[in-house]
């Protein structure tokens, strides 16, 4: 009944009480009401708008379905979280550069979904790297070293989880309320005092455009304030691969890449200097510019390089991809004619590869492009190489291919 009452009141916009989204949340979370009978609340938010105070209470409800951390013990703590991209390797950059500089991140990061990457997945290309560690391990990591890269636990919004899991299942993924709602309940139940929202917008993202980007950082944004913490958000473009890997072991590998040589033209290096030098400033209340400086300078003089190696090693992890040559691709395509680039279809780059991952169950297959947007590319120049199964080398080129677009 009290379902069935919050659901009306939803698709007649009325208000509801904190009370009320609770009880439901707690019932679901404990499978006391089953994914049937939860979905009519789920697609009503996905068509109708919360109020501010309704989007705060679900969001408080799923932040209070599971343990809230706290990390008072670890003094100033900043947090990021993307909403999600193709070729978007931020976190394994971003934590060793703002360890070497004393900003200090314990980031509980997810898996592969839909079309894009998972940092967990990552991570695990070093081999015997443990993901899934108790958070007491992680505190103590995260004092040794600076910060700490790991899965988001069970315990930590578990109403999230499952939600995510329902949305993802019946395709109510790209809604604001929903994204809103669901980054926030994780990152308010983790605890930082500072958190950065990279909002991402394009055909590789949930959110379509900057518009609609800009409408979920404010409604992110006001959900931190009601609940009393710092959050800044960030919008990314991401209407074309953010870095020139795709493909889980290949963006691990880009990864490191930008840790031993730096490369200021990388669009994933530009990216992961901003985000990293505005959570230092943020949390040292220093000029990003000054920030920006630092961050640059512990990736030129290998420092943030070292910094991972310890990361990976302290968490079980092999340090063999750091000295592994990429190997040879299954594939070269090259350009049969001068081109230029004028748009990629990002996203179904991403879910080709995914696919491609998941159903040979490995992290190996991906491709490398060599141009971005607006870039010309000559006749037999390399358009991209490609990691695949032979039997499929042709199929999957093809496909590749035609998400390039001239
Ligand atoms: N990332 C999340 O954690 N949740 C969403 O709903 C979308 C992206
Ligand atoms: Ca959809």
């Amino acid at each position: 009944m009290e379902l069935l009452n919050l659901i009306e009141k939803i698709k007649n916009h009325q208000d509801f009480s904190y009370g009320e989204i609770e009880s439901v949340i707690n019932k679901y979370t404990h499978d006391v009401i089953t994914d049937q009978d939860f979905l009519p609340l789920i697609d009503a938010i996905y068509h109708n708008n919360l109020s501010d105070k309704c989007l705060y209470f679900l969001t408080k409800a799923m932040k209070n379905s599971g343990e809230i951390l706290d990390l008072s013990t670890l003094g100033s703590t900043v947090d990021k979280h993307s909403t999600g991209g193709v070729s978007d390797t931020t976190t394994i950059v971003i934590v060793p550069v703002l360890a070497c500089l004393g900003t200090q991140m314990l980031k509980l990061s997810g898996r592969s979904l839909g079309f894009t990457g998972g940092t967990c997945d990552k991570l695990e290309c070093f081999k015997g790297y443990k993901t899934d560690i108790p958070l007491g391990t992680a505190f103590e990591l995260v004092k040794k070293n600076g910060g700490c890269m790991m899965t988001s636990t069970a315990t930590i919004a578990p109403a999230d989880k499952k939600i995510y899991a329902l949305r993802d299942k019946t395709d109510l993924v790209d809604n604001i309320s929903l994204i809103a709602s669901s980054v926030m309940s994780k990152k308010l139940a983790t605890g930082a005092d500072i958190i950065v929202l990279d909002v991402k917008y394009g055909d590789g993202a949930f959110m379509p455009n900057k518009k609609s980007a800009v409408s979920l950082g404010k409604k992110m944004m006001m959900l931190a304030k009601y609940d009393g913490k710092k959050a800044k958000v960030v919008y990314g473009d991401m209407s074309q691969p953010l870095g020139y890997n795709i493909g889980t072991l290949l963006e691990c590998m880009e990864a490191i890449d930008i840790l031993k040589n730096y490369n200021k033209n990388n669009p994933l290096t530009k990216a992961c200097i901003k985000l990293s030098a505005i959570c230092h400033s943020l949390d040292k209340h220093m000029p990003y510019l000054l920030a920006k400086k630092r961050m640059i300078k512990v990736i030129k003089n290998g420092e943030a390089l070292e910094k991972l190696k310890t990361m990976v090693a302290s968490q079980g992890g092999s340090l063999e991809l750091f000295d592994t040559p990429y190997e040879t691709p299954q594939k070269i395509v090259y350009a049969q004619k001068d081109l230029k680039i004028k748009g990629f279809k990002t996203k179904s780059l991403g879910e080709i590869i995914n696919n491609l991952n998941h159903k040979y169950q490995t992290n190996k297959y991906g491709i490398i492009i060599y141009n971005k947007i607006g870039e010309k590319v000559k006749k037999g120049e390399k358009l991209f190489s490609l990691y695949a199964p032979q039997e499929e080398i042709e199929e999957i080129s093809k496909q590749i291919l035609n998400c390039f677009e001239f």
